[in-house]
């Protein structure tokens, strides 16, 4: 295999750990109503087996930095796989609500992992040129996962009726998981270990032989000269952190990631058809409409790897955020002047269509950039798991909102949208204010950025 087709085809073996991020995460969409119905839940009830997972997510996220230092990136990756496919398994089979958020935690482990080790194994095997597209290529992965459940739960919902989906249906869709997850478990075996994290284990000559299949022998040796000259081989230390520099980056950071995640997008990513529903569609009507979602969401992420070279990543933070709080202010009027119907689905897809081409890639692209070389393992996993903590918060309390009598009686189920809202004009003061722009910066030019 020449160099080219070798690079590519590593970094599509790891970006299946972001497809089983967006696998993973989205699988519940399709099954909530069923697994609902089959263990007899209440609202609380219903929030806890969507979001139960994400405890997982977050309780990964934090020692996936210490793991991947300690065993490997592959060894991090590898371990990920082999929690998806456990939980993929243990949960299709479960026989209680308790067992089956016992699984679904343990797959959330997996994705808490994945979704640092991933793109961070990217970054390290990518050539610095390429970084910032192989980064969002990243992201394409997540929704590629999400799409692809969406069009597996609406398949596996047509297979039966009613009655048959609440007992079958949705251990099928969960189950399904368990063929990207065989698969990416198998790729982790074949992907070559990081040539940084290599040099960092004073394992110099597997690190060359590494990047000479990645780069071809000459430019290998010159990567090789100049990973051994940066590196800094002192684990980073929670007090690095504290540097005015560092800790200035690391808020915008934490702050990029709770905003992604309270401006309400994996309410709907997870809870579509529940919303689709409450407009008043039927069971597949609902899950065709949530294809729609997958579909919509990953054709504007390609929006977003065409223009965030061009327009930077600030023009696009703004530009989406607006369209995110106009497509959320409409659907909750919508709702509140009890006018709800089909005519609402175009708001819901405006809203995705602008976190696709912005929100969603770009906090991303930011997070691997922002940070300094030495602490940025650090830096990454702590704002990733800001992120899932609120993507927790988010999922838990959606239901509990759109149930709450006191608050329909006001509102007639506008509240969660206009409060995901709000939030969206706080994220776009937050980036007009607070975000530097990053677009063409080296990260030494960027240090100079948090300096000053
Ligand atoms: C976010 C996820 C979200 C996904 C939706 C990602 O960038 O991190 O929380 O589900 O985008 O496309």
């Amino acid at each position: 295999m020449n160099t080219q087709r070798y690079l590519l085809s590593v970094t599509l073996a790891a970006t299946l750990g972001g497809l089983l991020f967006g696998y993973d995460t989205a699988v519940i969409s399709g099954a909530i109503k069923s697994l609902k119905e089959y263990f007899e839940l209440d609202a609380a009830g219903e929030g806890w087996a969507v979001s139960s997972a994400l405890l997982g997510c977050v309780a990964g996220a934090l020692p996936a930095g210490w793991i991947s230092r300690v065993f490997g990136r592959k060894m991090g990756l590898a371990l990920s796989a082999l929690l998806f496919l456990v939980s993929a398994l243990g949960s299709a089979l479960a026989g209680s609500l308790n067992g089956f958020v016992v699984y679904r935690i343990i797959g959330g482990l997996g994705v808490g992992l994945a979704s640092m080790i991933a793109p961070m194994y990217i970054a390290e095997v990518a050539p610095a040129e390429r970084r910032g597209r192989l980064v969002s290529l990243y992201q394409l992965a997540i929704v590629t996962g999400i799409a692809l459940v969406f069009f597996v739960n609406y398949f596996i919902a047509l297979q039966g009726d009613d009655q048959w989906n609440r007992d079958w249906g949705w251990r099928w869709m969960l189950g399904s998981e368990t063929l990207p997850a065989g698969l990416f478990l198998a790729f982790s075996f074949w992907i070559p270990e990081s040539p940084r994290w290599l040099v960092a284990q004073g394992r110099h000559d597997k690190a060359l032989e590494v990047l000479t299949r990645l780069n071809g022998p000459e430019t290998a040796r010159q990567v090789l000269a100049q990973i051994e000259q940066t590196l800094d081989s002192r684990l980073p230390k929670f007090r690095d952190l504290l540097a005015p520099a560092a800790w200035l980056a690391l808020l915008v950071g934490m702050g990029l990631s709770a905003l992604q995640q309270v401006t309400g997008i994996n309410a709907i990513m997870y809870y579509a058809p529940k919303i689709f529903e409450n407009f008043g569609a039927g069971r597949d009507a609902a899950l065709l409409q949530n294809t729609l979602v997958g579909l919509v969401n990953l054709a504007f992420t390609f929006v977003a790897i065409k223009t965030i070279d061009q327009y930077g990543r600030k023009a696009l933070l703004l530009v989406g955020g607006a369209g995110m709080v106009l497509g959320l202010g409409v659907v909750g009027l919508g709702l509140f002047l009890q006018n709800q119907g089909i005519w609402l689905l175009p708001f819901v897809l405006l809203y995705i269509a602008s976190f696709a081409m912005s929100w969603g890639p770009v906090v991303w692209v930011l997070l691997s950039e922002i940070f300094d070389n030495h602490v940025r393992s650090l830096a990454l996993s702590i704002a990733v798991f800001v992120q899932w903590a609120f993507n927790f918060l988010v999922s838990q309390t959606f239901p509990m909102l759109v149930d709450s009598p006191a608050l329909n009686e006001r509102f007639h189920g506008a509240f969660p949208f206009w409060l995901y809202g709000f939030m969206g004009l706080v994220a776009l003061w937050f980036v007009w204010r607070r975000v530097p722009e990053t677009k063409n910066k080296t990260l030494e030019e960027m240090q100079q950025i948090w300096k000053r």
